[in-house]
Formats: C-alpha cells, structure tokens, sequence
C-alpha cells in the first residue's frame, strides 16, 4: 500500500519552493507557520497569524544562491531580504576566528568563532534591527518598542535613532548589564524598568502592540528573524572560505531561540535554492543555562511544545528567559538537522569566558554558554573528535563589565613610585 501523499511540513529541509500566494508583494509575502495562511508583507502591521495567533516566517518565490551575493555586511545578502537597503551602521561582517588552543583543547578537528560581539553596538541584534527598523519605517510607525534583557534595547535604541523613530524598552529591574543600559540610554530610549522578568516585560509589550500604541521589535517580529539569517550565510561562507567545507555543526547560546530559527531559515533557503544538500546542513545545537534551560527540557523529553518555566536564574543575564517564543520554529530545526541542546552552569561558562579571553576574544556570559556546551557535548561523545565546529558568541565582553572583572584578575593597588612597583611585582 502506498503512503498517503502529504506536503511535508514548512518546517523541513526539503527542496521544494513555493509559488507566490495572491498575497505576495515582489514575490514576498507572510506566511503562517501553523496553518499556512498567507500575508501581504508591508500592508499592515501584524506580527502573529490571524487566523490561528501562529508565529509567521516571511517567503519569498526566487532564492539566491551564494553567486547573487556581493558586498559586505547585512546588505551583502540583500538577495535573500525582504528589502533591498536598510537603516545601517554597517552591521555584520563579524569575525570568524580560529582558536587552536582552544580547538586542541576541547579536542575537534576545527574550530571557529563568530564573534557577534564586534557588531556595532556589540551584539548580534545589530543584523535584526537594520532590517526591522527599515520595515517599521516602509510601514510608516513612529513609535518602536521591545522587552529586553538588555541587547536587544541597545540595538533598538541605535537603529530606531538613526532612523528617526521614538524607542521605548522594557527592562527586568536590576538583571540588565551596565553596558547595555548605559547604551540604550545613551541613543535616547526611554526605558522602563519593570519590577518582573524579561518574559513579563514581553508580556507587556507585546500588549502594548496589540493596543497599537508601539511597533514590536522583538525577535517575534519575522522580519527582524531575517536580518539575523546573515550569520547562518557569513558562517558558511567564512568556513568555507578558511577551510574547505562546511561546519558540521554550529553551537550557540539560546534565549529567545531567534537565532536557532533564523539559521535554520537560512540553511532551508540554502536546501531550496540547491546550494546545500539536507545532510550537509550543520548541526543546530543550543545551549542555555542550567537555570532557565526550557528548550533543552523540551529537548531531551522529545516534546512538540515548550514549558514556559516561571522562575529562572543565571549570571548570563542575556539568557535569563524562562519562555522562549520562538520555540515552534527552532525545536524543527535543531531536530531536523540532528543537533541537540544543553545545559551549562554559570561556572562553566565563566570558565569557557576565561578560556576565550585567553585567545584574545573578549566575550560576555550567554555568549561563552556556546564554548562551555561544545565543551560538555564533546566530554559526553556526543560531539566527536572529527567534527568541524562553528561557535557562536553573540554579545561583546564589554556588555557586562562587572562578570568580565568577577572572572578575571583582580588589580593591585601599588605606590606612586618605581621601586615600590618592582618590590609588589617581585614579591
Ligand atoms: N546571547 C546574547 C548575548 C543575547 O543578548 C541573547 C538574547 C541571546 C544570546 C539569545 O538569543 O533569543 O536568539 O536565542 N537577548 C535578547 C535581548 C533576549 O533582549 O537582548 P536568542
């Protein structure tokens, strides 16, 4: 007997395009990644189905393979965006470092670094917002918004005052690093720091969305998902470019799970524009911390769905996200690529913060979380020694000055004179 003829999911690493739906703009539309309902792009604010409140991706009917893209940064993959330019600081075109002590070390037969801490504002948000404010300006919205633990406002704060916008942020009180406050205060935010954590902050804001009263910027919003597929693309080139062939897998920290979303997005278009094969998609593997690790729960019980978990705690306050919203997309992808998910302890990844310091690669916590979990994957066989590994840090170390002085050398006070600086350095 004959299998049932089923579409596959929109969510499988399956060579099949799409035709444009009566909804598509230039060959890009909306589209529901529940129940396919599809969306003109540009037309009117929406950033959930409204049909079934599913999360959307945007399509597009013609996907570019590596020749379409020329130039740097974000803007370099133009071909595979919604738009053709957008509020730009220059954003993207990180560092893909080689780190052979490390490599040795944790033992892989390659391993790279992308630094996304050298982003403009010093994260990888930088790559989501020059699209996502480009979008809310083509919409017409003045006011834009999101709930942050703390990147996120940064960005927002730069691009929406480079492109003319009033920014509002939602802040957990007192689990933001210095650095990031200090930004997004710098570029003119008004932040309101709310006595809850980042996942009532979205909450809120999302809202307030709903009311109309502000343009959500957070990585719910698909459009800024776009933006950040760049890195899936520059990881692949760079790799390919420094050492032959593609990474067999990447690793990267998970908050929101964005990212893991976004790659898997980039790799899919890849699988469907006959520059990748499916088994030559890299494997997406996502680390949290042990103290709000809901992705990897989901992970390792198999579950279709993720609990939101109430209560969460790490000192990688970036990551410290108890329900990560874009879980039905990234669950796919880590399953569909054969990835896995852990989880680290906060002094796993200060060890993993202190060994990429020691390469010279700055880095603050969640983005060390990424090192600290191919460390453990590979001491647990579940990594081997063969593999070609691409480790994503996604925040500068400056972020969170007061984690970088906690794990590194304390200073010593010494008199104003040089003898009594040789006597404290000979002791
Ligand atoms: N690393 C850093 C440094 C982050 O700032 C974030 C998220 C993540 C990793 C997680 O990425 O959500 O794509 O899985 N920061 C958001 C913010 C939540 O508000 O800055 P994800």
């Amino acid at each position: 007997m004959s299998q049932p003829d089923r579409s596959p999911s929109p969510l499988t690493l399956t060579g099949k395009s799409q035709p444009a739906p009566a909804a598509a703009v230039d060959g890009t539309w909306l589209e529901c990644i529940e129940c396919g309902e599809t969306f003109a792009p540009f037309e009117s604010v929406r950033y959930t189905c409204d049909a079934c409140d599913g999360l959307l991706e945007v399509r597009y009917d013609e996907l570019p393979t590596f020749d379409d893209f020329s130039g740097t940064g974000v803007w370099r993959y133009a071909d595979a965006l919604p738009l053709e330019e957008g509020v730009t600081t220059q954003e993207g075109d990180t560092p893909l470092y080689r780190v052979p002590r490390l490599e040795t070390d944790i033992g892989v037969e390659a391993l790279r670094i992308k630094h996304e801490g050298m982003n403009p504002t010093g994260s990888f948000k930088d790559r989501g917002m020059t699209v996502g404010v480009a979008v809310a300006r083509e919409l017409g919205v003045d006011r834009l918004a999101c709930a942050s633990t703390g990147n996120t406002s940064a960005a927002l704060a730069a691009y929406g005052s480079r492109g003319g916008m009033e920014t509002l942020v939602l802040l957990p009180a007192g689990k933001v690093a210095a650095g990031k406050i200090a930004q997004a205060s710098l570029h003119g935010a008004r932040i309101l720091e709310v006595d809850g954590n980042f996942d009532r902050c979205l909450d809120i804001v999302q809202e307030l969305a709903a009311r109309g009263e502000v343009y959500l910027l957070n990585s719910l919003n698909p459009f800024r998902l776009e933006g950040q597929k760049t890195i899936g693309l520059e990881i692949l080139e760079g790799f390919r470019d420094d050492y032959g062939t593609w990474p067999d897998r990447i690793v990267l920290p998970v908050g929101n799970a964005g990212n893991t979303s976004a790659l898997y997005k980039a790799f899919r278009e890849l699988v469907q524009a006959g520059e990748l094969a499916p088994e030559e998609v890299p494997k997406l593997t996502g680390v949290q911390a042990e103290g709000a690790a809901p992705m990897v729960e989901a992970v390792e019980n198999g579950a279709d769905e993720v609990r939101r978990w109430e209560s969460v705690e790490t000192k990688a306050t970036a990551i410290r996200i108890g329900n990560p919203v874009n879980a039905p997309k990234a669950l796919p992808g880590i399953r569909e690529t054969g990835g896995t998910a852990i989880a680290v302890s906060d002094e796993e990844i200060t060890t993993a913060q202190r060994d990429l310091a020691e390469e010279g690669i700055g880095v603050e916590p969640a983005s060390a979380a990424s090192v600290a979990g191919l460390r453990k994957l590979r001491e647990q066989g579940v990594v081997s020694s063969d593999e070609r590994v691409a480790c994503l840090t996604t925040g500068h170390l400056l972020k969170d000055p007061d984690a970088a002085a906690a794990a590194g050398r304390d200073p010593e006070p010494v008199p104003a004179d040089t003898d009594g600086v040789l006597e404290v350095l000979h002791e």
